[in-house]
C-alpha cells in the first residue's frame, strides 16, 4: 500500500518547511560538478509542491538560498542565480494548473534585477490562485529577518504607533516576514545533517522536526509522505503532559 493511503487527511500538518538540503554531495557523487546537483534539485521540487498541492496543504515553504550561501564560490552562486530565473519561468504554468500562488520571503532587494523580475512576474500571476501557498525562502536567514523586524518595531514604538506594553509574541510575529502565515507544524531537513541553519528560528518554536538521510535531487513524494505518516504519530504536547491530552479526546 502506498504510504499515502495511510495519511489521515484531518491529521495534515497546515503548513510544512523543508530545508532542501544535499544538492552538491548529489552531484560530487556522480563525479559532477555541484551545480550539476542543484539543475537536479528542481525536480524534487516540483514533485513536493505537487504533492502539498494535491493533499490540500496550505503552506509549503522551501529553503532555497540562505544568506549564508552567498558567501560561496561566485561560480556557484552565478549558476544558482541562472537557475533561479529559468525555473520561475518555466513552472508558472504548472503553478496555475495547481492553483498554487508563489510567495517569497527573504532579503529580494539583494538579489540581482533578472530574479527579482521573474519572481515579481510570477508572484502577480499566481497571486489570485486559491489553493497551496508555496513560500520560497530566498536570501533569507532567520536572524536577518528577526533583526529587521525589531528595527521597524522599534521604529513604531518611537513614533507612537505602538505602546511598548502592548508587544507580545503575537504583534512581534506580525513584524516578520511571515506575517499572517501560520507557523510550520513540520520542519523536514534532507541529506542527513540534523541543524536548522539559521531557518526560521521564531516560527519552528513548537514545530515537528524530521530528518531524513535523502539527499534533495533524489527526493519524491514518496520521502514527503513517510514524513507526513512519521509526524502523525507523534504527540504534540505543547508543554502538557500525555494525560491532559488523553482526557480531552
Ligand atoms: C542545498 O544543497 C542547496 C543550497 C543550499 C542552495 P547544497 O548545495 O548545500 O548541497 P551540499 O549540502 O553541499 O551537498
Ligand atoms: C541550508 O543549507 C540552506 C539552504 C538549504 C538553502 P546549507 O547547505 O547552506 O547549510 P549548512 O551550511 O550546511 O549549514
Ligand atoms: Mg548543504
Amino acid at each position: 500500500m502506498s504510504v499515502k493511503a495511510l495519511l489521515v487527511p484531518e491529521k495534515l500538518p497546515r503548513h510544512v518547511a523543508i530545508i532542501m538540503d544535499g544538492n552538491g554531495r548529489w552531484a560530487r557523487k556522480r563525479g559532477n560538478a555541484r551545480v550539476f546537483g542543484h539543475r537536479n534539485g528542481v525536480k524534487a521540487v516540483r514533485e513536493v509542491t505537487e504533492a502539498a498541492a494535491e493533499l490540500g496543504m496550505g503552506y509549503l515553504t522551501l529553503y532555497a538560498f540562505s544568506t549564508e550561501n552567498w558567501s560561496r564560490p561566485k561560480n556557484e552562486v552565478d549558476a544558482l542565480m541562472a537557475l533561479l530565473v529559468s525555473t520561475i519561468a518555466s513552472e508558472t504554468q504548472t503553478l496555475m494548473k495547481n492553483n498554487v500562488q508563489l510567495r517569497s520571503i527573504g532579503c529580494l532587494d539583494s538579489l540581482p534585477s533578472k530574479v527579482k523580475a521573474e519572481l515579481d512576474t510570477c508572484i502577480k500571476q499566481t497571486a489570485n490562485n486559491t489553493g497551496l501557498t508555496l513560500i520560497l525562502a530566498l536570501s533569507y536567514s532567520s536572524r536577518w529577518e528577526i533583526t529587521q523586524g525589531v528595527k521597524r518595531l522599534a521604529e513604531d514604538v518611537k513614533n507612537g504607533r505602538l505602546e511598548i506594553s502592548a508587544i507580545n509574541d503575537q504583534v512581534f510575529s506580525s513584524y516578520l516576514e511571515t506575517r499572517e502565515v501560520p507557523d510550520p507544524e513540520l520542519l523536514i531537513r534532507t541529506s542527513g545533517e540534523f541543524r536548522i541553519s539559521n531557518f526560521l528560528l521564531w516560527q519552528i518554536a513548537y514545530a515537528e522536526l524530521y530528518f531524513s538521510d535523502i539527499l534533495w535531487p533524489d527526493f519524491r513524494k514518496e520521502h514527503f509522505y513517510e514524513a507526513l505518516l512519521d509526524f502523525q504519530k507523534r504527540e504534540r504536547r505543547f508543554g502538557k503532559t500525555s494525560d491532559q491530552l488523553i482526557l480531552k479526546k
